[in-house]
């Protein structure tokens, strides 16, 4: 690769979308086509890849996106990407069309592909792979912030300050369920920004007894839950806390609790101007590295600069 000229290069998303993808594709693309540099989209992640749905893009492709949630490229989760005959055929598609380098977007997973892919001893693709960080749950190791996580709590804020409105009304406490599988930041941005009276993440030990007694003496409220969170959830933890408050026997214990899954309402969306602005600038960036010849590296926000990790 040392000696190739980097002419064509080749933009997906991958994992679970996030608000913001669409964003970092165009700046890829239009970076690429200012660059003089012929720039495929894959659709549909590294099933689609395997599958060759891959086109050429040009500047219209990418015309009237940045607004826009999802992935106009689309997703996908493949389990055929997991192994070395899946890769092989994957290889065999981009080698066909000339790909130099491969860029995508998307999370922890996606990463591991991008790993898989480019590893050597497999004998796999030998083009460049670079990695950007969209993931609306912000657990990408190395980045201060991936794309979409902005958006995502915004989200997630506004549905809380809604049912804080009827919350209120009716004296009901809402036990809130945001996502994040491994993951607590969604769920600690969102409980500080919506002033939760409990916040519980995975990464904590969760006391039960210290949220009874928050609940008890602050009356209704707003907690909110991570869906990986031990409690295993809002419904969970809703039958946990109201057996405890009503642990007397006191038939006429009926804790006002409300139960609110957000679930991928959080993950759609127009994204926030942070979000399109982060997207832009690492697809920028991501295009430029891919021309400078880093492979198998990613690239990160470090307190308010863009850098490349290795990924
Ligand atoms: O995108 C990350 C994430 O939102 C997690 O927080 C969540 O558990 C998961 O994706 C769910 O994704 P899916 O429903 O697409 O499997």
């Amino acid at each position: 690769m040392s000696n190739t000229n980097i002419d064509k290069i080749a933009v997906m998303t991958s994992g679970g979308d996030s608000p913001g993808m669409n964003a970092f594709i165009r700046a890829v693309v239009r970076e690429a086509l200012e660059n003089k540099v012929e720039v495929y989209g894959i659709y549909e992640g590294y099933q689609g890849l395997i599958e060759n749905k891959i086109k050429l893009m040009d500047y219209d492709s990418v015309c009237n996106i940045i607004q826009r949630g999802g992935t106009i490229l689309k997703t996908s989760r493949s389990a055929d990407f997991m192994t070395p005959a899946g890769r092989q055929i994957a290889a065999k598609n981009l080698d066909n069309l000339g790909i130099k380098a491969l860029i995508c977007c998307g999370g922890d997973g996606s990463y591991a592909g991008l790993k898989a892919f480019a590893n050597k001893q497999d004998g796999q693709w030998a083009g460049l792979v670079l990695g950007a960080p969209g993931t609306i749950d912000n657990d990408v190791k190395g980045t201060d912030f991936t794309i979409g996580y902005d958006t995502a709590i915004n989200t997630a804020m506004h549905a809380i300050d809604n049912l804080r409105d009827t919350g209120d009304s009716h004296s009901m406490h809402f036990i809130v369920e945001v996502m994040g599988r491994h993951c607590g930041d969604i769920a600690r941005a969102v409980g500080t920004a919506s002033g939760a009276v409990n916040v519980l993440i995975p990464e904590t030990a969760t006391n039960i007894d210290e949220i009874v007694n928050h609940i008890r003496s602050k009356g209704h409220n707003i907690t909110v839950v991570a869906e990986g969170d031990e409690t295993g959830g809002a419904l969970n933890l809703a039958k946990i806390l109201t057996e405890r408050l009503c642990s007397t026997g006191d038939k006429n214990c009926k804790p006002n609790f409300r139960v609110c899954i957000l679930g991928h309402i959080q993950r759609g969306g127009t994204p926030t101007a942070r979000d399109r602005i982060l997207a832009h600038e690492m697809g920028v960036f991501a295009v430029q590295k891919a021309l400078e010849k880093h492979s198998l590296s990613a690239v990160a926000s470090q307190a308010g600069k863009l850098v490349l990790t290795n990924i």
